[in-house]
């Protein structure tokens, strides 16, 4: 009797926590600094509402059914995202170089998202160290000033990010990693949710909510909608090759299609929970919306300012931001890891320690951008919006662009029809079909065009 009773329960745990364990694990890649930091200065500097309708439309078109297509691809070849790529693809046609991009590609995000991760080091411990919590725009952006103009504040909390994240990826504990982000998500959210209840009670907060909900379409152009596409991959982590890993990890029975939808409408309520905290603040104490990437870290110790118990929560906030943008690293490291591994031959320590080192020399070039390098500008812009800029809104779209042309041209509706109706045992036709005609059709077409109009290729 007793061990009836324990055991069904355990029975029935596994298999939910499989299902589960699979879309946090994807949602800990996609949730990040790109939700918490980048959604609100992005939309802050794109016009609000008008920008989160075209990220939503971008998505639903573009970036769900390249998520889908990524893990479907992972899950077929059981591999790292190059070797995925030389296994379904035909003999000597070079749909390699896709992984390839994807390697530099994590590479130079990794270079400047490892400094956006270093400022929010360095905010633990200001905020532990007292002195930043102000209502006053000229405190807390003299406080930012403060940090990212001194080259040594910089380089120091870079490096520290970037030992944290290796010494994680050394010691193999990465699943710990992902077991504790898990379980801390939920705080985060409920932070938020804390921080966004304080802000939109703010006097003078309702300018806010509808900078962030009511759109104004005069203020869309070719280059908005450029950065809402470049942002909708950022976000959920696509493009190059890191939803090829974590698929090469599903099981034959999960429910592609509907992992990707629900992880995407989950990283969507995330970020849409960091605008609702951050712009009813920038109205009510008299930020700019488009501050650019400074926005957070001025109008964020404002609202704590104004809370009680403000910097012991805003210690927890930024800590809590500091893992998620962990996990998300984690993720973004691991593909040139598993590259240098494979191609060289090279052992998971060496390889992990020449990727780190390499970022952190290449990266110094972002993390000096507002210090010593702040001068020096390529194509008008410095290493750090470069950096920022090339990724999202080039590479990463040319990475899905040919990820769905590879899947529906190539591969092809039979081996697509397969793999994810897992041999016709999940009935799921209806998804399939509309996936990919979508894929075939809308998702190429849509990413050319807004990729040659916002770089002012056609217009
Ligand atoms: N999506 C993550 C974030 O929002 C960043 C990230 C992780 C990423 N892996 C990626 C972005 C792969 C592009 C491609 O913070």
């Amino acid at each position: 009797m007793s061990i009836e009773t324990s055991e069904k329960p355990v029975v029935n745990r596994a298999k939910f926590a499989t299902g589960l364990g699979v879309l946090t694990a994807t949602l800990g890649s996609a949730v990040g600094l790109g939700n918490i930091w980048k959604f609100p200065y992005l939309a802050g500097s794109n016009g609000g509402a008008a920008f989160l309708l075209v990220y939503i439309v971008c998505m639903l078109l573009i970036g769900i059914p390249v998520m889908i297509s990524e893990l479907t691809m992972g899950r077929a070849a059981r591999s790292n995202a190059i070797a995925t790529m030389q296994k379904l693809a035909p003999k000597k046609q070079p749909w390699w170089l896709i992984g390839a991009a994807g390697v530099i590609s994590a590479f130079l995000i990794m270079a400047f998202y490892s400094e956006v991760a270093a400022w929010v080091f360095a905010y633990i411990f200001k905020a532990i160290q007292g002195g930043i919590l102000s209502t006053d725009p000229e405190v807390t952006t003299g406080a930012f000033n403060g940090l990212v103009t001194n080259p040594g504040s910089s380089l120091i909390w870079q490096w520290i990010d970037l030992a944290v994240v290796g010494f994680i990826i050394l010691l193999g504990v990465n699943k710990g990693i992902e077991g504790a982000t898990k379980r801390l998500m939920p705080i985060l959210l409920a932070l938020l949710i804390l921080v966004g209840v304080r802000s939109i009670t703010l006097p003078g907060a309702g300018e806010g909510l509808e900078f962030l909900f009511k759109p104004d379409f005069s203020k869309l152009t070719a280059a908005t909608f450029l950065v809402a596409m470049g942002l909708a991959f950022f976000k959920l982590s696509v493009g190059m090759g890191t939803m090829i890993t974590y698929g090469s990890y599903f099981r034959d029975d999960q429910d592609i299609p509907g992992t990707a939808i629900r992880v995407a409408f989950s990283d969507l309520a995330v970020s849409l929970l960091a605008g609702i905290a951050i712009f009813p603040a920038v109205f009510a104490f008299g930020y700019e919306p488009n501050s650019g990437p400074s926005l957070l870290f001025l109008t964020i110790p404002s609202v704590f300012a104004s809370m009680p118990l403000g910097n012991f929560f805003m210690v927890i906030f930024f800590l809590l931001t500091a893992i998620a943008s962990i996990g998300a690293q984690i993720s973004l490291v691991e593909v040139p890891v598993a590259f240098l591994e494979e191609k060289f031959n090279m052992s998971r320590k060496m390889a992990t320690l020449t990727t780190i080192i390499g970022i952190a020399l290449f990266g110094s070039l972002a993390a000096l951008s507002s210090s010593t390098l702040a001068d020096v500008k390529v194509f008008g812009m410095t290493f750090f919006d470069l950096f920022d800029y090339t990724t999202s809104n080039i590479l990463l779209p040319l990475g899905g662009l040919f990820i769905a042309i590879f899947i529906s041209w190539v591969w092809g509706y039979k081996k697509i029809e397969n793999a994810i109706s897992n041999n016709g045992s999940l009935s799921n036709q209806r998804v399939i079909k509309i996936l990919y005609w979508s894929l075939l059709v809308v998702t190429p077409i849509l990413i050319t065009i807004v990729l040659l109009n916002g770089l002012k290729i056609i217009q």
